[in-house]
């Protein structure tokens, strides 16, 4: 082997264990960070996990606040959403797994879930003739800051800090979880490694 050979070797060796290195280091500060979510709607004793068999508000699954059997018990008791078009559906739905969300720490406070009034609106105009019971939403209320008031939500203006609905959830796509994306940096990682040799 001649010496300039040898010395690529040690240069490529070299930039694979900087590359190590910094995985090593990058993906565990992205785990701590996953992983001290707080749940402040359970007065801040617990932190969001994977709860891979929710009954419901199953978008969540990757990382979760809520327990399987919360969510069967708050779900179960609530209105049965009778006509409704699969858009309100979907809003009335997420609005109703706000306890789950992992992100409940940025808009959980002193007992109140603060949520963005647009969110309010778009799903009193989309549900205005869903009927509860046997009244349709709009002529049980006269807005979407009535609708969310009776819900006992607190109202706020803008998209800053407040619950927001996310329509992703109900097109297919997930949220990324961290196994998944673990495994995407090892490969990328042993990918960059084969290429160099
Ligand atoms: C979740 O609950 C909502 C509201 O009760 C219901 O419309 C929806 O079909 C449920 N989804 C699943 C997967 O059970
Ligand atoms: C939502 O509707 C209320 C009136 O009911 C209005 O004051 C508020 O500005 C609206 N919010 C947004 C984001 O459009």
């Amino acid at each position: 082997m001649s010496a300039s050979v040898s010395e690529m070797l040690v240069r490529k060796l070299n930039l694979c264990l900087v590359l190590l290195i910094v995985v090593c280091v990058w993906v565990p500060v992205v785990m701590a960070e996953e992983n001290s979510l707080l749940c402040t709607c359970y007065g801040e004793a617990r932190i969001a996990e994977p709860q891979y068999n929710l009954p419901n508000c199953s978008w969540y699954k990757n990382l979760a606040c809520c327990l399987r059997t919360e969510v069967t018990s708050v779900l179960g008791s609530m209105y049965m959403i009778h006509s409704s078009t699969k858009a309100c559906r979907a809003r009335l739905n997420y609005m109703m797994c706000y306890f789950c969300s992992p992100d409940q720490h940025k808009w959980y406070d002193k007992g109140k879930v603060n949520i963005c009034s647009s969110f309010c609106n778009d799903t009193f105009e989309e549900c205005k003739t869903t009927m509860l019971e046997d009244l349709a939403i709009g002529d049980m209320f006269k807005s979407g800051t009535e609708f969310c008031e009776a819900n006992s939500f607190e109202i706020v203006p803008g998209k800053d800090h407040c619950f927001d609905f996310d329509p992703t959830v109900f097109s297919g796509s997930d949220r990324m979880s961290l196994c998944h994306l673990l495994v995407m940096i090892l490969s990328l990682f042993c990918w960059v490694c084969v290429a160099l040799f």
